[in-house]
């Protein structure tokens, strides 16, 4: 990990209150793997004091993109910087997806903004020989759902849920995960998750049901993000875990709920 100052090549809103933003960064990019994160300092100053966490969206040496939301004074800080920009950054952070050697089927089920560090992920999957790859995008409606586009560009098999119905099939993304598993014989995928709480622990319950294999990446309040404040800590069938150096990755299986 290292703290290194890097220029913001562009930035700009992909979607209502969606922001991407392009950042150089050649050594941070060159050691970043999918499913790990960075910290970033928002502001100039102290406010906000805390650096907020995002993860790693695309990673293409020397350069690596981030996909945000914007929810609040952080986000809003960030999605306000121009091309040219500096911007103070720690990471890469945490342990990544660990991505199967063997030929598997891979189904990847995202939530929401949830997508943002599953696009790397699909990027390292796709390159690789996997039999087939799934992937299953949820937002709320047309204009908050994110990168559809990206998967299909990948050859990935695509398939949409929103809320309103506005846009793929009206339900919800562990909907058609279940789905997945009724339509096929001898399907036994590992499964990539993230997203909000709510859709992670119904994807825990379908994989346990199915004898899968899940990991997700957990979203904790992030402070110190280097295991000094405890304050990520998640509760786990061996005992309690940060987020910010055990993880964000976690087996899904091993999570315990609150
Ligand atoms: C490992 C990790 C990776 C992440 N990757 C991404 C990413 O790629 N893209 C992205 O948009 N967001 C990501 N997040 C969430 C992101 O860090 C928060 O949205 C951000 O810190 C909010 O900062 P803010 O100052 O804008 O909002 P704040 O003012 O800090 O908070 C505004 C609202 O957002 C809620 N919030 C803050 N942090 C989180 C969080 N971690 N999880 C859920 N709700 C939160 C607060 O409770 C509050 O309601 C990630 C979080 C973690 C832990
Ligand atoms: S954020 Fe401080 S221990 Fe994880």
């Amino acid at each position: 990990m290292k703290q290194v100052l890097g220029k913001v090549v562009s930035n700009s809103e992909v979607k209502p209150e969606y922001f991407l933003m392009e950042i150089e960064a050649p050594s941070l990019a060159g050691e970043a793997k999918p499913g790990q994160f960075l910290t970033i300092r928002c502001g100039n100053a102290t406010s906000p004091l805390l650096r907020r966490p995002l993860g790693f969206h695309r990673i293409n040496d020397p350069r690596f993109q981030v996909l945000y939301e914007v929810v609040g004074k952080g986000t809003r800080l960030l999605s306000e910087m121009k091309a040219g920009n500096k911007v103070d950054i720690l990471g890469p952070m945490g342990n990544g997806f660990k991505i199967p050697d063997k030929p598997k089927d891979v189904v990847i089920v995202a939530g929401g903004i949830g997508v943002a560090p599953l696009v790397a992920l699909a990027e390292t999957l796709a390159g690789k020989k996997h039999k087939r790859i799934y992937a299953v995008i949820g937002a709320r409606d047309r204009k908050s759902l994110l990168c559809e586009r990206d998967f299909r560009d990948m050859g990935i098999e695509t398939l949409v849920a929103t809320d309103d119905g506005s846009c793929g099939r009206k339900c919800f993304a562990t909907q058609i995960l279940e789905d997945l598993f009724s339509a096929k014989r001898d399907f036994s995928p590992v499964i990539f998750a993230c997203g909000p709480e709510a859709m992670l622990q119904k994807v825990a319950a379908i994989a346990r049901k199915r004898k899968a294999e899940a990991y997700a990446s957990l979203e904790e309040n992030i402070a110190c993000g280097v295991g000094a404040c405890l304050g990520c800590a998640i509760e786990t069938r061996s005992g309690y875990k940060l987020v910010c150096e055990d993880g964000p990755v976690f087996n899904l299986n091993e999570v315990v709920w609150r």
